[in-house]
């Protein structure tokens, strides 16, 4: 049953501890946990939020509506590493407990000031006629977990735009603070608001203007974007709600796009030159996906592998949503590539074995694979004894790779397609294949080309089948270590 806008919304402190139980109870007879992903045990994660260095650790935050798969009242959860790689949750719950967020912390940022990590995020408010407003908050987090909120609004709603505004994401570049923020024009366009922090002051921002990126205008709301340096080469990322499908044909609910700049003209709030609009990964689920500059400058970037206005088969165990792998950007050639850190091999338990077919792994995997130039080959993985599974085409002649979900486990999103595909340079490519019982991550070429999605199998789809083509490579087992379940 899903839940009602009054079980969404109510205060956390009256949920009872009986019902808290059931729930938990619930998400644990789960069959697709995840091993090696940021997953809730319980409850609905979405955005990745506040992806940060401080004190020496990453930091990992994620909106978090605790109460079941929907989504209601947002909290940010922290989580900490030191590799990128393993994460664990610290306990630290930032929860919306002012008239300044009193409907929810939504997404936002986070930068080091001083010996405190500044959070910059939005404040959703909701009257009694459920009319919104949104504030741009600050809270202050110590390296020992306490934090406090900036008593006063940073950003206030601006008279240009709706009550969509917000995701502000602070950046620094050539010596001065900048904030880019997600909004909805009073046309009801998606546009992206440009701020400047005065004298470095994260509590004292002036408006630049509304960021030129060449915006074609077709979407309704631009939610998530993000600017990150690669090489000096500015990379928005953004998820224009509603763009026209004639600008780029996107299958999923909503599209998360990047374009390559030459510069960023900070005083015109301009990106020069900026490139074609493409598609950041195009599987069936990557969103709202942050980036930042590391402090030793790596373009590090993670997204939410779940989607808006979806239901998911975990649902009904009361828990939804996982983060993907920690990506760094790098730009060859004029392309953008996304690849898992170098710390990702430090899941292999060995040497892995040559590739063959397989009745049955414990669907927590890599698979590092060689095609061939000229061939048609087909695998599939999470497959079972009826030929089933999550099949993938790289047709190496034409140059075009598909991954196709619809006999891979239980169907949901089915109005958006069970298949996605991209072209790519004809000739041999190079396969690193992520499995972690329900999440896929496919990565072509080190990164060329990025297909990431959940796949929720049938209790006998683990194995992988080699159909056709000149297909070589290793299997890795993975395990992640420390973490149990
Ligand atoms: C994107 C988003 C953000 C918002 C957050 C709320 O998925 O809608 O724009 O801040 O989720 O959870």
């Amino acid at each position: 049953m899903p839940l009602t806008t009054e079980q969404r919304y109510k205060p956390y402190e009256d949920w009872t501890e009986e019902e808290i139980k059931k729930i938990k109870e619930n998400a644990a007879k789960s069959p697709w946990h995840t091993h090696f992903h940021i997953e809730p045990p319980y409850g609905l994660l979405n955005d990745p939020n506040g992806f940060s260095f401080f004190k020496g650790k990453w930091q990992l935050f994620y909106q978090y509506f605790p109460f079941g798969a929907a989504h209601g009242l947002k909290s940010w959860v922290q989580t900490e590493s030191t590799d990128l790689v393993h994460f664990e949750e610290t306990g630290t719950v930032l929860t919306p407990n002012t008239p300044l967020d009193s409907h929810g912390m939504y997404s936002g940022s986070a930068m080091q000031f001083g010996d405190k990590l500044f959070i910059f995020y939005t404040g959703n408010v909701r009257d009694e006629n459920w009319m919104r407003q949104t504030y741009q908050n600050g809270v202050l987090l110590d390296s020992d977990g306490n934090w406090e909120k900036v008593p006063q609004t940073l950003i206030a709603q601006p008279e240009d735009v709706t009550d969509h505004f917000r995701d502000p994401q602070i950046f620094f570049h050539e010596g001065e603070y900048y904030t880019i923020i997600g909004a909805q024009d009073i046309q009801k366009k998606g546009i992206v608001k440009l701020y400047k922090a005065q004298n470095s002051d994260y509590c004292n921002w002036t408006f630049v203007g509304d960021l030129d990126f060449q915006n074609d205008l077709t979407s309704y709301m631009i939610e998530c974007p993000n600017l990150v340096f690669v090489d000096k080469q500015p990379v928005l990322l953004y998820c224009p709600q509603g763009m026209d499908k004639t600008i780029y044909p996107y299958d999923n609910i909503y599209p998360n796009m990047y374009k390559i700049a030459d510069s960023f003209d900070t005083e015109n709030a301009a990106l020069i030159n900026p490139s074609e609009i493409h598609n950041l990964d195009y599987g069936f689920e990557a969103y709202a996906t942050q980036g930042f500059n590391a402090p030793d400058g790596r373009a590090l970037t993670v997204s939410w592998l779940g989607l808006p206005d979806i239901s998911y088969p975990t649902d009904r165990f009361d828990y939804q949503g996982v983060l993907s792998l920690v990506k760094e950007l790098t730009i060859k050639d004029g392309k953008l590539y996304q690849y898992p850190v170098e710390a990702i091999t430090s899941l292999r338990k060995d040497q892995g074995s040559p590739l063959t077919d397989k009745s049955k792994t414990n669907n927590i995997y890599e698979l590092e694979l060689d095609i061939a130039a000229d061939t048609q080959a087909e695998f599939l993985l999470f497959s079972d004894e009826d030929g089933h599974g999550l099949k993938i085409l790289a047709d190496t002649q034409n140059g075009l790779i598909t991954v196709d979900r619809s006999q891979a486990g239980e169907q949901y999103a089915i109005e958006f397609g069970q298949t996605r595909s991209c072209t790519i340079e004809p000739g041999a490519l190079k396969f690193n294949i992520f499995i972690d019982r329900s999440v896929f991550e496919i990565f072509i070429n080190k990164g060329e080309k990025v297909f990431s999605g959940r796949v929720f199998p049938h209790e006998t789809q683990s194995g992988i089948t080699i159909k056709s083509g000149s297909i070589s490579g290793t299997y890795y087992e993975l395990d992640y270590g420390r973490k149990t379940n």
